[in-house]
């Protein structure tokens, strides 16, 4: 299946003008205007939140999208990111402190690929195929691939899932395969078998769960909240951007709660109680694993003091929990819908303590420059 069709602005305008389940147009007006004044901003999450449903109270609970988007870069090293943002370095790094992470069986960089411990230079796509035979007859047990860029793009882009029988059935995809590969650096890892019971809700991918976490600046690490992100498109990725879904966990049962959220661009206004591919509802879904998925990520956080503010994806292998990745600038939009407001959030309100004194410290140092240099 394809990734859905995005709905234009306007579009998304009226389904909201025609949704059953919206306050009353006085209402989001009123509400907008104090959201506007309130932050000082344009509030758009107004809509990705969801505040236009009737059922949703505490809008003051959530925040701009403006204001989380510039507060992530606050907590973490620039030259320690890219531990996270190239999937490489992540799986060595991550690999040698026995956190479990998907196996690596090939990389590239343009024509050239390592695998094992050899690297070999190709000249075309006859080559690749050859490669690729080579690794599926070096993994018997192995059905699939995935083959992902290893830095640089996000939300499901350019992640490929390729099968031993396309060795045969689908050279020219193959062929394509091997265009785009040798453009950049690519990473091939191991399929993961997922968990029976995450098949349950959707076996289309490996339905993960985005779990946050923030160190503070005492050392002492705080996980934030938690959603599954599950494919409604029928996708081998999970991603909302790809067509995905996302559904907030409750942190001590670990089970699902009953509302789940896509995006207002790719699935309008409706909420989903339900999957609707597999029709499993949501509310009580015990999560397998929950309480290793804590360890595991706080366990991860724990190795790299210097990103303090973190977004990991797991997904729920047959022997559990493994970290498919860390995302130092991911969307905190996303938590924030799905824990019902950081606002309110406890150790959110650290970090928001910690940014407001950043930035007042900020403010003094420009202030200190200005006058340092007036005087000479
Ligand atoms: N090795 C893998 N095995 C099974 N599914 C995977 C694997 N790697 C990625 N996926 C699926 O693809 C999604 C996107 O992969 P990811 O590496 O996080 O890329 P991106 O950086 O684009 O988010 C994951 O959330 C998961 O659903
Ligand atoms: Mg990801």
């Amino acid at each position: 299946m394809a990734a859905p069709i995005k709905r234009s602005g306007l579009r998304i305008i009226i389904e909201i003008l025609n949704d059953p389940d919206r306050k009353p147009l006085f209402r989001i007006i009123t509400e907008l205007l104090y959201l506007a004044f309130f932050y000082r901003k344009l509030p758009f999450h107004y809509f990705s939140r969801y505040l236009f449903k009737k059922d949703r109270k505490n809008i003051t609970d959530y925040y701009p999208d403006k204001f989380l988007d510039k507060l992530k870069y606050s907590f973490n090293d620039l030259s320690t990111c890219e531990v996270l943002e190239n999937k490489l370095y992540f799986s060595y790094y991550f690999g040698r402190l026995n956190i479990s992470t998907p196996e690596t069986l090939m990389f590239n960089s343009r024509t050239t690929f390592v695998t094992g411990n050899k690297g070999v230079k190709i000249s075309d796509g006859s080559d690749f195929i050859s490669l690729l035979n080579l690794v599926f007859s070096n993994n018997p047990k192995i059905d699939s691939i995935f083959v992902k860029k290893m830095s640089g793009s996000y939300g499901g882009d350019k992640v490929y899932k390729i099968y031993r029988d396309h060795i045969q059935n689908d050279l020219p995809g193959l062929i394509d395969l091997y265009t785009e590969v040798i453009k950049s650096e690519y990473i091939f890892q191991k399929t993961i078998i997922q968990h029976k019971q995450m098949d349950i809700i959707n076996p289309s991918c490996v339905n993960t769960i985005r779990i946050d976490t923030f160190m503070d600046k005492e050392g002492k690490l705080d996980i934030m909240s938690a959603f599954l992100r599950t494919s409604i498109a029928g996708l081998h990725v999970d991603n909302i951007t790809s067509g995905g879904a996302r559904i907030p966990i409750d942190m001590e049962t670990g089970k699902l709660t009953k509302t789940g959220f896509s995006s207002l661009s790719t699935y309008g206004v409706k909420v989903l109680d339900a999957h609707p591919v597999t029709n499993i509802k949501f509310d009580g879904f015990l999560i397998p694993c929950f309480d290793e998925v804590k360890k595991i990520v706080l366990d991860a956080a724990g190795y790299i003091p210097s990103l303090r503010l973190i977004g990991w994806d797991v997904g729920i292998g047959e022997n559990g929990p493994v970290i498919i990745e860390g995302n130092s600038y991911y969307s905190i939009p996303g938590n924030d819908l799905a824990s019902g407001g950081y606002r309110s959030h406890a150790v959110f309100r650290k970090v928001i303590r910690e940014y407001d004194e950043l930035k007042k410290l900020k403010r003094f140092q420009r202030f200190k420059t200005f006058f340092s240099l007036r005087k000479k």
